[in-house]
């Protein structure tokens, strides 16, 4: 099982944005939806061993929320960054009268969450790992056949809350290679990285 946490730090957990500016009100919500659609989508078909977890922090705790995509249930997913933002921002507003955790559409859970728990307990997972540019070759972290949880960051950098809460947690940091690259596409080469792990058995070169 390959799992993400993804943290995003200005999209308004309510929903209130417009799909008309995801990059400006939304919170940088076009990133985040594009990283949605790279951790599932494939050619004509879904990754159905990834789940993902979005922790939308902007707000604190009632109102900060997360939403769990399962690769294995997720229906209604598909390729444009448009229609995944507006998957996402309908299970946000949706939650704002429901208090307690639903899921919003078929593979897709959402609930209020201390964001500061949920990443204590995701680093926990086996094979925790954290997507950082100053981390070891990712390469030398991921094996075929072995369950894999990668934290990473929005655009923005995590908080000093967040970044202590990693460091302390002796997570290994990995790194796909030297450049800061865009959330999306660390998650494409950490799934090319994993793939050419399963498939050969051999780290991806
Ligand atoms: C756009 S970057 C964050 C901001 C970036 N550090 C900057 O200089 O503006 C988004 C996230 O992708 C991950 N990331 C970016 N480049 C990476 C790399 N070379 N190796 C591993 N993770 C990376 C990190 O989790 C990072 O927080």
């Amino acid at each position: 099982m390959r799992r993400f946490l993804l943290i995003a730090h200005r999209v308004p957990p309510t929903g209130e944005f417009t799909l008309n500016d995801l990059a400006g009100g939304g919170g940088r919500m076009d990133e985040v939806a594009r990283a949605v659609s790279t951790a599932f989508t494939l050619s004509n078909d879904l990754r159905r061993d990834t789940e993902m977890t979005i922790v939308f922090s902007a707000a604190p705790p009632p109102v900060a929320r997360k939403v769990e995509l399962v690769g294995a249930r997720l229906r209604y997913l598909n390729p444009d960054e448009r229609s995944t933002a507006a998957l996402l921002k309908n299970a946000l507003v949706r939650a704002v009268d429901f208090p307690r955790e639903f899921e919003s559409s078929p593979g897709l859970r959402v609930a209020s969450v201390d964001p500061a728990a949920e990443l204590r307990a995701f680093l926990e997972r086996p094979g925790a790992l954290w997507l950082c540019e100053s981390g070891g070759p990712l390469a030398d972290s991921v094996r075929g056949g072995a369950d894999h949880a990668f934290v990473l960051s929005d655009p923005y950098e995590p908080t000093e809350a967040e970044r202590s809460l990693l460091e302390g947690s002796g997570v290994p940091r990995c790194s796909v290679g030297p450049r800061s690259l865009r959330t999306s596409q660390v998650i494409d080469l950490v799934h090319h990285a994993v793939d050419v792990a399963e498939a050969t058995g051999r780290p991806a070169g």
